[in-house]
């Protein structure tokens, strides 16, 4: 879908849907929406009185305007109540009008840039959620979005580089974020840890980052004993990963990323049921996110300088594994007795975090499906947030804020730390016990930083059950759009 705006008239663009819209509660039409309700003689504000057009968020009404336009179809998309309206409701907005005009088979769509001037949200700021609305609403695995054009009309000339900005921002936080839809929902058999290396060497291909793409001897040279541990049985080759966006020379302290890349946990020895086995193809939603944030950064050519770390192994089980009670030694020289193989994503990480010290960062944030705790506290309504750092713990909250992708802090407490007190290590990998399970995970990572941290636990968030808006079912694609923020206000 090729996106682009436009400085015409709307009621004389010729396509196959225009999409306009009305605020919940409201008894006139106003804008573009009262420009095509004159030009339609009233049909929009007939309809406001009659009751049939309510604005409510997801309601779209599809009107026929037979020559009085050029648009073949109008779409009236609610936007909700004015008072409770901003780029979440215009994302939403854009996301269900686009999915009706693909469903009525159009090809060519034309939106206003939802909701600009209401609530402070300004028009650049509303073309890309339009935009980015649209993108991910349309996404499907494999599938192209069904659009062929999608153009942000506004008759005013002088708005055409607001909104072509806007459009940039829109389509590089949309891409990325469906690059890490579409890894997650790989099966285990094609993204594997090699697969995840290929993608990471493309995009440094594309946006000229550097690349290291590190194997089994390369981590042991590192070593990474622990990631290490976890990769002993796997059947596809672990790789490490590390991407460096680097537009200052290095003279810039970066900001580092690491994610999460467990291709498949099946739990190792410590195996898990029937039922917990399933979906853990997405044990890697925590490197997608990463890999598709340096999609966006690249698209962007953020100034900032950026390092990507993915450590990526499936945990599967083999004679050669590793086993509970087996002490595994981490690149820091930490001495780690396993009490679950199931606890791998911290096993991984750690040799992550302790690598990400040696570009003395300003600031690392890590995504992980790490615990099903986090789940059980917060469900999949926020990512639990961990921090060892108060002023970056506030930094990545308004991120989170601002692009609706919501975390909540959670304790970094000394105390969870002693449920990993070992008699034959530095500590255990896991407590052994339910309780409080995604802190004590989090407690174990603090271990092995160094520098201001965030860790975010987003295994509750890291798909979607039913399709709402932009949020399609599948994959959410979580973190890339707080990354992005993050990155490019820090
Ligand atoms: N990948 C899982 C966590 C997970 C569970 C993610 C459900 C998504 C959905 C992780 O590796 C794991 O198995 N964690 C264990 C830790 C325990 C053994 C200390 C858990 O949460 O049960
Ligand atoms: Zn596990
Ligand atoms: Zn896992």
């Amino acid at each position: 879908m090729d996106v682009s705006a436009a400085s015409v008239n709307p009621l004389t663009i010729a396509v196959d849907a225009l999409v306009v819209n009305l605020f919940e509660r409201t008894t006139q039409p106003s804008g573009i929406t009262a420009s095509v309700d004159r030009a339609l003689g009233g049909i929009i504000s007939d309809l406001i009185a009659a009751g049939d057009a309510s604005g409510r968020p997801g309601e779209v009404t599809v009107l026929y305007p037979r020559g009085a336009i050029a648009a073949h179809r109008v779409l009236v998309v609610g936007l909700g109540p004015a008072n409770a309206f901003g780029a979440e409701a215009a994302r939403n907005a854009s996301a269900v009008a686009a999915r009706r005009a693909r469903d009525l088979g159009a090809k060519s769509v034309a939106s206003v840039a939802h909701g600009a001037g209401v609530n402070a949200l300004a028009l650049g700021e509303a073309a890309q959620a339009t935009v980015e609305g649209a993108r991910l609403g349309l996404y499907r695995y494999l599938l192209d979005d069904g659009l062929e054009a999608f153009t942000l009309v506004d008759e005013d000339a002088g708005k055409l580089e607001v909104l072509r900005d806007g459009i940039r921002w829109g389509d590089a936080v949309a891409e990325g974020t469906r690059l890490a839809r579409t890894l997650v929902q790989h099966p285990a058999n094609v993204a594997t840890p090699d697969h995840l290396a290929e993608v990471a060497r493309g995009l440094a291909k594309d946006h000229g980052f550097a690349v290291t793409i590190g194997d089994r001897a390369w981590a042991e040279a590192e070593g990474m004993g622990s990631f290490l541990g976890v990769a002993k049985a796997a059947g596809y080759e672990p790789r490490f990963i590390v991407l460096e966006h680097d537009p200052s020379g290095g003279k810039e302290a970066p900001l580092v990323l690491v994610g999460k890349g467990v291709t498949f946990d099946s739990g190792g020895l410590s195996i898990k049921g029937r039922q917990g086995l399933e979906g853990m193809k997405q044990d890697m939603a925590g490197a997608a996110a990463v890999l598709g944030a340096m999609r966006t950064v690249g698209r962007l050519r953020s100034p900032r300088r950026v390092v990507a770390l993915v450590p990526a192994t499936e945990n599967v089980i083999d004679a050669a594994g590793y086993r509970p009670s087996d002490v595994l030694t981490a690149s820091n020289g930490t001495t780690i007795e396993i009490i679950s193989t199931d606890a791998e994503g911290r096993l991984i990480l750690a040799d992550a975090l302790a690598y990400a010290q040696r570009y003395k960062p300003r600031a690392v944030v890590d995504l992980a499906t790490l615990t099903g705790a986090v789940n059980v506290a917060l469900g999949s309504h926020a990512a639990g947030l961990f921090s060892n750092d108060d002023t970056l713990a506030s930094n990545v909250s308004a991120s989170a804020q601002r692009v609706a992708e919501r975390v909540w802090r959670m304790p970094l407490w000394p105390e969870y730390l002693t449920a990993l007190e070992s008699d034959v290590a530095d500590l255990k990998n896991s407590s052994g016990k339910p309780a409080g399970g995604a802190c004590v995970a989090a407690a174990f990572l603090e271990r092995f930083t160094s520098y201001p941290w965030v860790h975010l636990d987003i295994a509750g968030v890291h798909a979607v059950e039913t399709t709402e808006g932009y949020r399609v079912k599948g994959p959410s694609g979580y973190g890339v759009r707080l990354l992005a923020d993050w990155i490019t206000k820090a």
